[in-house]
C-alpha cells in the first residue's frame, strides 16, 4: 500500500504492509533510528514520536495511519538556531545514561512544555509516566526538564516559578 507521510518537514512516499508499525516504518523505510524500538509489549516509550502533534507510542500505531498525517521524530526536534533547550537540559543535567530511552523522554517533554512552559516536578512525572528509564535516571530526567522551562522563560523573557522542590543545575 502506498503511503505518503510528512516526517520532519519532510514528505515521503513509501510502498509499505499494511501491518507495518510506524516506528519500523520510520527506523526501517526512512533510517531515522533515533525513535528506538525498546520492546514488545508497548510499556517502554522509547519509540514515542509525535503523530499530528500529539505524543504518540510508535509501535502501537500502523503506519499507514500516518498516511496523509505529519510526524515529527527526535531528528526534528533541533531549531535552526541551535539545540531546543530540551535538548540542551538533558546534558546540561545528565538527563541520560545509557541513552535508550532518551528520545522518546525529549519528545513527551518537548510536547509537555509547548502545553505547560512551567509544569512542577509532579507535572512532569506525570507526563513522562508512560515511559521507562532502565537506568532509573529520573530525577535527572526531571532536572533536565526544569532546565529546560526555566532557559525556555528567561529567552522568552518571562518570569517563572522556581520550583523549590527539583534542584535546578545550572
Ligand atoms: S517500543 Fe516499547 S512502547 Fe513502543
Ligand atoms: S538512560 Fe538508559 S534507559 Fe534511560
Amino acid at each position: 500500500m502506498e503511503i505518503t507521510v510528512n516526517v520532519n518537514g519532510q514528505s515521503y512516499t513509501r510502498d509499505v504492509e499494511p501491518r507495518m508499525l510506524l516506528v519500523h516504518f520510520l527506523r526501517d523505510e526512512l533510517g531515522l533510528t533515533g525513535t528506538h524500538w525498546g520492546c514488545d509489549t508497548s510499556n517502554c516509550g522509547a519509540c514515542v514520536a509525535w503523530l499530528d502533534d500529539v505524543p504518540v507510542k510508535s509501535c502501537t500505531a500502523l503506519a499507514v495511519m500516518a498516511d496523509g498525517h505529519t510526524v515529527r521524530t527526535v531528528e526534528g526536534l533541533e531549531r535552526a538556531d541551535g539545540l531546543d533547550p530540551v535538548q540542551q537540559g538533558f546534558i546540561e543535567c545528565h538527563g541520560l545514561q545509557c541513552g535508550f530511552c532518551t528520545p522518546g523522554m525529549m519528545m513527551t517533554s518537548r510536547w509537555l512544555l509547548d502545553h505547560n512552559p512551567d509544569p512542577s516536578e509532579a507535572d512532569i512525572r506525570e507526563a513522562i509516566s508512560g515511559q521507562l528509564c532502565r537506568c532509573t535516571g529520573y530525577e535527572n530526567i526531571v532536572r533536565s526538564v526544569r532546565w529546560a522551562a526555566e532557559h525556555e522563560a528567561a529567552a522568552e523573557g518571562e518570569t517563572v516559578t522556581e520550583d523549590t522542590s527539583v534542584e535546578v543545575q545550572a
